[in-house]
């Protein structure tokens, strides 16, 4: 049987991308996306090439919604059973690039923090049990360079403290995990996509290839540590 990944904010941008790439990898891709226009936007870009290998679906989420959360569990529980590996990739910027401690509000931190750490926290704890369970499980959050606190700069103050969040979600995960359940945080680098924009000095492919590499780690693969292309940076 083939593993079930579930990834979100998966229709575009480096999402997609790691549905592509698992699929190739004869993944059972369960693409999800805050709309149902999104989702058929998504797996018709998808296309042939996973149909034919490891096969995908698609099914709204929105991390930010508890009801959707659960919805979305259900569903995936009555047809797939569980997902063997997951990809928090949804997120968003929020107040700007240029926002930084005078400029932004606090509802705009906390709907940040709502969205890009608490939406990872909220699939985390409704794929860890099962996980643990089974003895076997990948996590994946996808962070960035701007939520380290080893090289934290000004600006983006909302994204960044949300993306420094999402790192804790990671680490306290990954002291949850049990045997054979790995819980990473990878940055992607500045990539190119409606997020980053035209400028950003990487392909999509190059973005999501460390995220894939992260999702598909062997048993003796590293826990709780934070990736770039598949090396440790520091937190
Ligand atoms: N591109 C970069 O340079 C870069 C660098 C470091 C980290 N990252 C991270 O990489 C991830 C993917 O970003 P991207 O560059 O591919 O940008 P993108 O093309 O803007 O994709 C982000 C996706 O996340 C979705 N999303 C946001 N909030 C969501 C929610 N509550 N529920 C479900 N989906 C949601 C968006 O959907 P909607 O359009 O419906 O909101 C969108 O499809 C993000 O977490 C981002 O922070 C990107």
């Amino acid at each position: 049987m083939a593993l079930v990944a579930v990834v979100t904010g998966a229709s575009r941008g480096l999402g997609l991308e790691t549905c592509r790439q698992l699929a190739a990898r004869g993944v059972h891709v369960v693409l999800t996306a805050r709309t149902q226009e999104a989702v058929q936007t998504g797996l018709a870009a998808l296309g042939a090439p996973a149909a034919g290998r490891g096969g995908a679906e698609g099914h709204v989420l929105d991390v930010a919604d508890d009801a959707s959360v659960a919805a979305f569990f259900d569903w995936l529980e009555r047809g797939r059973g569980r997902a063997d590996i997951l990809v928090n990739n949804a997120g968003r910027t929020y107040g700007g690039w240029a926002a930084g401690l005078a400029g932004t509000d606090a509802a705009t931190i906390a709907a940040a923090l709502d969205n890009n750490a608490l939406g990872a926290w909220r699939m985390i704890r409704c794929v860890l049990p099962a996980m643990n369970a089974a003895g076997y499980g990948r996590i994946v959050n996808v962070s960035s360079g701007m939520g380290q606190l080893s090289d934290m700069n000004g600006g983006a103050i909302a994204y960044r403290i949300s993306k420094t969040a999402l790192n804790a979600v990671t680490r306290v995960a990954h002291a949850e995990a049990g045997r054979n359940v790995k819980v990473n945080s990878v940055c992607p680098g500045w990539v190119r996509t409606a997020m980053s924009g035209p400028s950003a000095t990487r392909s999509v492919e190059e973005g999501a290839a460390g995220i894939v590499w992260a999702a598909m780690l062997p048993d003796d693969g590293p826990s709780g540590g934070f990736f770039r292309d598949g090396r440790p940076i520091p937190w």
